[in-house]
């Protein structure tokens, strides 16, 4: 294996290797044959990996920080099989919709470890999820404190809720996936009193039990100095809410955002890295401002599940305009990878068949989607390429399927777990049928 590809195969998921054939393995099996038998584009996460993440999480946590609590975004991707794996290995879990409530319900996810976000949640949404009695609701504005107050008397209980606040503080990530700073959806802003109002009102509230507050920049944050910065903000507020209203902090989420790596260029803080600093400007803030220490939550979405996935695509027609581009098309793109076109996100890619070549092309990997946005790398080095080659992409757990869609009535792919040498489908790849299927007339 020439050092490009040996430089790339880091960040596939952590049992892969490289066989004897040439091919890219991963969780043991060969991505080759699994794109045969599944057919492409094929989704593959990979069960040790996912598992890896959890622990690490829980682990670099709690040995700087005993009392945090790990819960995971579903946003990044949720599924049945993923459900269940967070559950075993005692993570909670935060949902911002009834769809993503409704996925939880279904593998009985412990409702006391789950964390209901958003900034819209319908009555029926709130509804759903007390009937369910959940552990946290992070209350996101005045409507919704109103609302969940009425809704927890009508069933004569008391909720415990957590606040969202907007510290003001910048992450430096893009504009799109920005939600820290003043002028953003999401949350009580303490720049302008709201925040301050909040606590009022959710302190007067019969039915609700402010717990804590949370905040979250944005995603993926690069540094750990936004996270500082904001801890200090919102602690020191915390500190004027107990002497002013009487308010106990005791939890604190600061969010997800943690950061994974995606190209070979592309540095990341390890999961280390950001626990050690988080953790210790959390001890060091409370134990100057005589606060009581907080549960610490944390709520990684990318980092556990990034890494875990990888995007597999069959090539098919291939364009090359001499002395300007080399166009590698694919049977996937925009449709089930929106990132590029989005965010103009990077990813590396490799020849999974080929994984053993020397990587002498510079080529740009197309989708088959009616628009010239859709793009999923662009100059890949990648080993020479023909038609029937399996290109895989690797750090495609988060954030890819989420967001697939039907553009140009596209299928969504089939996904399949690997572990242990043994791959099983999670997801059927969508058929033709299915696309008409929830019409009516
Ligand atoms: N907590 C809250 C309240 C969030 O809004 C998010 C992500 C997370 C946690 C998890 O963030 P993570 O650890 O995954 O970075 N579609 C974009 C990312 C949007 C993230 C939205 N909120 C992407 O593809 O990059």
């Amino acid at each position: 294996m020439n050092i490009t590809n040996a430089s790339k195969l880091p960040l596939f998921p952590l049992t892969a290797k490289v066989n004897g054939q040439g091919h890219v393995c991963v969780g043991g099996c060969d991505v080759v044959d699994l794109a045969k038998e599944f057919g492409t584009p094929l989704y593959l996460f990979d069960e040790f990996t996912l598992r890896h993440k959890c622990r690490e999480f829980k682990a670099e946590f709690t040995t700087c920080y005993p009392d945090t609590m790990v819960i995971y975004a579903a946003k990044a991707f949720l599924h049945r099989a993923l459900a269940t794996i967070l559950k075993e290995e005692g993570l909670g879990l935060d949902v911002v919709s009834g769809g993503e409530l409704s996925i939880a319900h279904c593998v009985d996810f412990p409702a006391a470890q789950v964390y209901f976000h958003g900034n819209n949640k319908t009555p029926e949404e709130l509804q759903l999820a007390l009937d369910w009695e959940i552990g946290r609701f992070v209350v996101d504005n005045f409507y919704e404190l109103g609302l969940l107050d009425g809704l927890a008397k009508a069933k004569r209980r008391s909720q415990d809720i957590l606040l969202r606040l907007t510290p003001g503080v910048d992450p430096h990530t893009h504009e799109y996936t920005t939600t820290g700073t003043l002028d953003s959806k999401f949350g009580f802003p303490l720049a302008t009193g709201q925040a301050e109002e909040a606590v009022k009102q959710a302190m007067s509230a019969s039915n609700l039990d402010l717990v804590g507050f949370h905040f979250h920049l944005g995603s993926p944050i690069l540094e750990t100095t936004p996270y500082e910065v904001a801890m200090e903000l919102i602690l020191s507020f915390a500190a004027r809410m107990r002497q002013k209203f009487g308010l106990q902090l005791s939890e604190f989420s600061i969010g997800g955002g943690f950061a994974v790596q995606y190209t070979v260029d592309y540095k990341v803080p390890d999961v280390a890295d950001y626990a050690q600093a988080i953790t210790a400007k959390l001890n060091k803030i409370i134990s100057q401002m005589g606060l009581s220490f907080p549960r610490l939550i944390i709520e990684p979405g990318r980092a556990i599940v990034g890494q875990a996935g990888i995007a597999l695509y069959k090539v098919g027609a291939i364009k090359e305009i001499p002395g300007i581009r080399k166009y590698v098309c694919v049977d996937g793109g925009m449709s089930d990878n929106i990132r590029p076109a989005l965010y103009t996100a990077r990813y590396e890619a490799m020849v999974a068949n080929k994984a053993s070549s020397p990587e002498h092309d510079v080529v740009t990997i197309a989708g088959k989607l009616c628009e010239s946005g859709d793009i999923l790398v662009r100059d890949a080095n990648l080993a020479s390429v023909s038609p029937g080659d399996i290109i895989a992409i690797p750090v495609c757990g988060a954030y890819c399927l989420p967001m697939a869609s039907n553009y140009n009535a596209l299928l969504k792919p089939a996904i399949a777990m690997v572990n242990n040498g043994t791959a099983h489908l999670i997801r059927r790849r969508e058929t033709y049928q299915d696309l008409t299927y929830l019409d009516a007339g």
